[in-house]
């Protein structure tokens, strides 16, 4: 089965799928972009991906390229074309094609939009067991990473230092020594009194669409959620740590630069919250 991409309109075989070679996310990263994870055949939570896509291209001035309803349908499709049954969907818009200038073009150009679909397995039971394992690296991005832009220089970086080091992800720390985020994940840490801790929504981190799922079974559950910001070193010291993502759900992590975090066990709390998830995702069928 060939794998097909959308480009502008068009379902094309992904080994023939281009854009041009003046596209401002190409040249400049001048774009926004969304990944939808695929499980069973279906997106999850769809809406919240799509209207973060759209929080995402207003706050940089990127039209529509069509409508949220006829993205939805080409999202079913390119599932269906793609016979993908677990995997991710990626989606990006860009400002268009133009002559390179940094500022907007003054033509009206339409906006790039590109969609993927890729197989990814489900996170084997035996690294839920087991946890990960996460580095820090300093946060060098943008001011203003609740934007789901496609310039990531940083976050690359940081987690291939991650990868050097044989772990999962890197948290990044702020300049006060306060973790932001994960390069590609939400970051959580359980304290020894058992309050469940987040950074807060703002410019610092993006507002994971897993992070609100998982926000809302605490709230339902009237789990001790507190969002604030939190050091690495309190992190170095808390019960259990967890990240969460799309395609990640909710993992435990079980090291921070090589310190084991509580017994360097997954936790219960963290177990508890994927068990929910993925509970909640077989419900929505
Ligand atoms: N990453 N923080 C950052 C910096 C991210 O890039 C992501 C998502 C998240 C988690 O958000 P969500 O729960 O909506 O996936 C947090 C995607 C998966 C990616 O870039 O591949």
């Amino acid at each position: 089965m060939a794998r097909i991409a959308y480009v502008n309109g068009r379902y094309q075989p992904f080994a023939d799928a281009q854009v041009h070679i003046e596209d401002r996310g190409y040249q400049l990263a001048d774009g926004v972009y969304e990944v939808v994870a695929v499980h069973q055949g279906r997106p999850l939570d769809v809406g919240p991906h799509l209207e973060r896509l759209k929080r995402s291209l207003s706050e940089v001035a990127i039209a529509w390229p069509l409508t949220p309803t006829a993205l939805r349908l080409i999202l079913d499709r390119m599932i269906r074309k793609n016979r993908l049954v677990n995997g991710l969907i990626y989606i990006q818009i860009t400002r268009g094609v133009a002559r390179r200038d940094h500022a907007f073009p003054k033509r009206r150009i339409k906006p790039a939009l590109t969609i993927t679909a890729r197989h990814l397995a489900p996170t084997p039971d035996w690294v839920v067991a087991k946890g990960v394992r996460v580095i820090t690296q300093p946060d060098l991005r943008w001011k203003r990473c609740d934007i789901k832009a496609v310039g990531l220089l940083p976050n690359v970086l940081a987690k291939q230092a991650a990868r050097a080091q044989g772990a999962f992800e890197a948290w990044l720390v702020d300049e006060n020594g306060r973790i932001t985020e994960g390069a590609s994940t939400n970051a959580w840490i359980v304290t020894k009194n058992g309050t469940i801790v987040t950074r807060p929504l703002g410019p610092e981190i993006l507002a994971g669409v897993t992070r609100r799922a998982v926000r809302a079974f605490l709230a339902k559950s009237q789990g001790k959620l507190v969002e604030r910001p939190f050091t690495l070193a309190e992190a170095l010291q808390a019960k259990e740590a967890f990240l969460t993502s799309a395609t990640s759900w909710v993992l435990p992590v079980v090291s921070i630069d090589g310190h084991p975090i509580g017994n360097g066990q997954p936790g219960p709390v963290a177990l508890g919250l994927r068990a929910q998830y993925a509970k909640e995702v077989a419900q929505s069928r």
